[in-house]
């Protein structure tokens, strides 16, 4: 068969993707007409038909019996044709004054202030299934990394309180986002401002925008408030990956420190024995989409002119993605904190093996008044030694210790995971204390914080 261009139409539409935004876009519609009312363009009976035929049409998205026609190209031009259907010639009063431009802009920072609140609502609860893991583990003991090698002893709970900072952070950079999308644009027309006498302080308060634009072809053009949505999303997104790259390995066999609730583990097809951690996977993965997002939206606005540009219609689709893929990300992921079985024996076994405490032999030293850098020296000494031997650290006799430094005294051999941890009792540092307080603090903040 012979090559056939998709039609026009076809590659016009977004209605496929917008009809998303078709709540907010009657919601932005009533208040525009209330406010052409009071601006006396259209009479109170023509505002009462009006915003009746579009309450008609809010029931019908709400029933599902709206009739949506992707040869009208796009939501704006469906809910138009739909009210004149219903109320007349009239309903093409509706569109005094605006265009589809101020339409859209004002649709999508609806739709982006809604998605970061949901947003924000599920960082609190991923937030609160942290500090509560964290509570319950409080006394629990692992190993800490550096280069995937284990570095020293820590508490699980400190491990897991990193991972609240990192929400902490990525709860701040969504609530800047709402603040910057919180700006209405609906009153600049195509591009140049309306010319009619709207009233658009009222305008904002009547949809709930803490302020209006103060540029009309910035108000058009400007795509910041997705970008920054999307960087924020892809970001957090990073740092889900994280924890769940974690859960991955800890869930292992080599690892053997934790494993998943069963909802949120696969079985395998073949291997009977297997949990797999499919959900953690896929979190990882979907940072990929979350990333690209932002970069496709990026490169679309990079070098754009102003004012709209069609071009701009691109911003939908990577909005909506990041979209379902950040809130679906941080649901799973509080749900699998929540259900995680740590395994307390396996991580203090790991931490107990090996030469985890090298460091504490070395800072022994310093404090005796050996040069850090010489300690270092002698402890590497040892634990090269004991490495030859195949023993640990723990098989050395204080003879071995003296061997390489008089400066050892028997109560080198008292060193264990607890003394390490409860020496770092700094702020910030992993000393039982600290954590505990570390954790009372980031509950009393994710309680007084109301975002
Ligand atoms: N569907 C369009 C979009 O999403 C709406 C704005 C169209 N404006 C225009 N001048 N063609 O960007």
């Amino acid at each position: 068969m012979a090559y056939q261009p998709p039609s026009p139409p076809g590659f016009l539409a977004s209605l496929p993707f917008d009809r998303r935004l078709a709540g907010h876009d009657v919601r932005a519609s009533i208040a525009w007409a209330r406010a052409l009312a009071r601006a006396d363009v259209l009479t109170t009976d023509e505002e009462r038909t009006i915003v009746g035929g579009l309450e008609t049409i809010a029931q019908e998205l709400e029933s599902g019996a709206f009739p949506f026609r992707p040869e009208l190209e796009d939501i704006h031009f469906n809910i138009e044709r739909r009210l004149i259907e219903g109320i007349g010639p009239l309903g093409g009063k509706l569109h005094t004054g605006r265009s589809r431009n101020d339409q859209i802009a004002t649709d999508t920072r609806l739709y982006v202030k809604d998605v970061i609140r949901q947003a924000l609502e599920g960082a609190r609860a991923y937030r609160a299934a942290l500090i509560r893991q964290a509570e319950a583990t409080i006394d629990v003991i692992m190993p800490a990394y550096t280069h995937l090698q284990r570095a020293q002893p820590v508490l699980l709970a400190h491990h897991l309180m990193a991972y609240v900072e990192m929400a902490e952070r990525d709860a701040g950079r969504l609530g800047d986002a709402l603040a910057r999308a919180d700006v209405m644009p609906l009153g600049s027309a195509a591009l140049t401002g309306t010319a009619y006498a709207i009233d658009r302080d009222a305008l904002a308060a009547d949809l709930g925008f803490a302020d209006v634009s103060r540029n009309s072809m910035d108000a058009v053009a400007d795509r910041d408030y997705i970008i920054e949505f999307l960087s924020a999303a892809a970001l957090m997104m990073a740092h889900l990956s994280r924890l769940a790259e974690e859960v991955i390995l800890w869930s292992s066999e080599e690892f053997g420190f934790a494993r998943v609730g069963a909802d949120y583990a696969s079985g395998s097809s073949i291997m009977p024995q297997k949990r797999n951690p499919d959900i953690a996977e896929l979190v990882r993965g979907k940072t990929g989409r979350a990333i690209g997002n932002l970069v496709a939206l990026l490169t679309t606005v990079k070098a754009l002119p102003l004012a709209y540009n069609r071009d701009l219609q691109e911003d939908k689709e990577p909005l909506f993605d990041a979209a379902d893929t950040l809130l679906d990300s941080i649901e799973m992921m509080t749900g699998m904190v929540s259900t995680l079985a740590f395994r307390p024996e396996a991580m203090r076994a790991a931490a107990e093996g090996g030469y985890i405490l090298a460091t504490e032999l070395a800072d022994y030293l310093a404090t005796r008044g050996v040069p850090f850098r010489e300690a270092h020296g002698i402890t590497r000494g040892l634990v090269e030694a004991a490495m030859r031997d195949g023993r640990e650290l723990r098989g050395l006799t204080l003879d071995d210790y003296r061997r390489a430094s008089p400066h050892f005294g028997p109560d080198a051999l008292q060193i264990t995971l607890e003394s390490a941890i409860a020496r770092r009792d700094i702020v910030g540092g992993t000393a039982p204390g600290r954590v505990r307080d570390a954790i009372a603090d980031a509950r009393r903040r994710l309680e007084s914080d109301t975002r």
